[in-house]
């Protein structure tokens, strides 16, 4: 379970979130919605304690932001995996060995390696592509190769930053059937996005941001197809 007891989040001295109460159980699908500027990646860098509350306190993976220490952040990072819009593969390295790398810095042995990396490359489709260059791939792929290297460590949680900002909408849904899949072996599923056509396509728990805070959006059925239910401000 992931909790918010009355959080402030701030950066640079500007309150982003304001006493912010949020709950998501273990298993859930959950979108971020709200527009550029809103916070959607300071309450995603929040979870991964990138960002610390200035008040209130966050719980998520066995850790509470109220009494981590910081050597245990990293140990914290391990159950989570992270996807942002922009990939942030090695280049310089090939698709398994940028898989390898996760697993290599916190002492696995070669041969769980080796089945881990295959594993995660399958549940994306692509164990074709593990000898191939990062950048001699799609974006749709690249971002594939990103979420088989978020899931690579067995994480709790997944959190994804506008995962399909880079992406056409047909790669972009893609992307998103993916991630569902990967919702439905009982991992959670965070993802920050300001495509509310992906929310469309599949509909699920939405959390929208309206000014310092964070309102239940059930995307309301209109005439001009689904809108979030309360207006961002
Ligand atoms: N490193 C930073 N230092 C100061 N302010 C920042 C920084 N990053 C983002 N901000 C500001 O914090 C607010 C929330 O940003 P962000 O979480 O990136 O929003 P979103 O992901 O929804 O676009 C914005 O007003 C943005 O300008
Ligand atoms: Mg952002």
């Amino acid at each position: 379970m992931i909790s918010f007891s009355d959080v402030d989040l701030e950066l640079d001295k500007k309150l982003i979130f304001s006493k912010l109460n949020l709950t998501i159980q273990q298993g859930e699908l959950v979108y971020i919605v709200g527009k550029s500027g809103t916070g959607k990646s300071t309450l995603l860098k929040s979870l991964y304690m990138d960002v610390r509350p200035k008040k209130g306190e966050i719980k998520i993976a066995g850790y509470s932001s109220k009494t981590i220490k910081k050597r245990q952040i990293p140990l914290l990072r391990r159950k989570l995996g992270i996807i942002f819009q922009d990939f942030r593969l090695l280049e310089d390295r090939n698709v398994y060995e940028n898989l390898e790398f996760v697993l290599k810095v916190t002492g696995t042995k070669q041969k769980l390696i080796t089945e881990l990396v295959m594993h995660a490359l399958e549940s994306v489709g692509l164990e074709h592509a593990a000898k191939m260059m990062p950048l001699r791939l799609s974006g749709g792929e690249q971002q594939r190769i990103s979420i088989a290297r978020a899931l690579v460590r067995e994480p709790l949680v997944i959190l994804a930053d506008e995962p399909t900002g880079n992406l056409d909408p047909d790669t972009s849904l893609e992307i998103l059937d993916y991630l569902k899949r990967i919702n439905q072996k009982n991992i959670t599923v965070i993802i920050g996005t300001h495509d509310y056509e992906l929310v469309r396509h599949s509909p699920s728990r939405t959390l929208q941001i309206v000014g310092q805070n964070i309102v239940e959006s059930t995307m309301e059925k209109s005439a001009t197809g689904f809108r979030p239910a309360v207006a961002s401000s």
